[in-house]
């Protein structure tokens, strides 16, 4: 056989080689050099590469033990469920016991999340409820009997859950600044926002846990 040819040959048997072995495709990754650099040797806790005979589900991570709180979020624990009953119950809460309203964050809040559909004012002419009438609430606006009355538990709760048209802004807010929008409702409604029955579930209670 001539020289040329052979080592023409050999070449494309070569490089067909290479190209077939690290060819990946579908589930196939192909040819992994150094795996090391992509898989951590250690456990990583969301790591499902190898499962872990350890630990319930082969999973690296464990579970919290039950009732467990992270330091600092007690005040997301929201102990009402979202169903009538849970709304009910909200009324005998009230604002956290070291609660202290913050007129500006509260505006601030309120006219980036709800003002959209109740107004600026609470009047229930915003944008939303200008265009799409039909979702607009029985009541005419903050400034209505309804409102006044409305236990800031319950707009506590509602603003959590959401309600019928109205969805749910707890991914949005926090507890904290959820307490901010409902003492500035209640602003806007006229009814003086009334601190001195703390709820029964405080602030406070996380600072407790905090420290011991
Ligand atoms: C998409 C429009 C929309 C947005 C945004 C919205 N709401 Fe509402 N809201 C509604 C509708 C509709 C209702 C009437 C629900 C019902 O009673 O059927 C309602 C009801 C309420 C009520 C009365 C609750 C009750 O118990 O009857 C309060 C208070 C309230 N909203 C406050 C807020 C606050 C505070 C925000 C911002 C965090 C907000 N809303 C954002 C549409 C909205």
């Amino acid at each position: 056989m001539n020289k040329a040819l052979l080592i023409a040959l050999l070449g494309i048997t070569g490089s067909l080689t290479l190209v077939s072995c690290s060819k990946s495709r579908g589930n196939n990754t192909g040819i992994e050099y150094a795996p090391d650099m992509y898989y951590a040797k250690g456990y990583e806790p969301f790591q499902e590469k190898d499962s872990n005979k350890f630990n319930k589900f082969g999973s690296n991570m464990r579970e919290p033990v039950k009732g467990t709180v992270a330091i600092g979020k007690l005040d997301y624990h929201y102990d009402l469920d979202n169903n009538g009953e849970g709304y009910e119950a909200s009324a005998s809460r009230n604002f956290p016991s070291d609660f202290t309203f913050d007129f500006a964050k509260g505006k601030r809040l309120y006219g980036i999340y709800c003002a959209v559909c109740h107004g600026a004012e609470g009047k229930n002419d915003g944008s939303v409820f200008q265009r799409v009438s039909a979702i607009k609430p029985p009541w005419s606006g903050y400034q209505d009997e309804y409102i006044k009355a409305l236990s800031a538990g319950k707009i506590f709760h509602v603003v959590t859950y959401g309600k019928n048209n109205m969805g749910s802004h707890a991914s949005v807010l926090t507890p904290s600044e959820r307490w901010q929008v409902v003492a500035y409702v209640k602003e806007l409604s006229g009814s003086s926002v009334n601190t001195s029955t703390p709820s029964t579930q405080t602030v406070s209670d996380s600072t407790n846990l905090e420290t011991n």
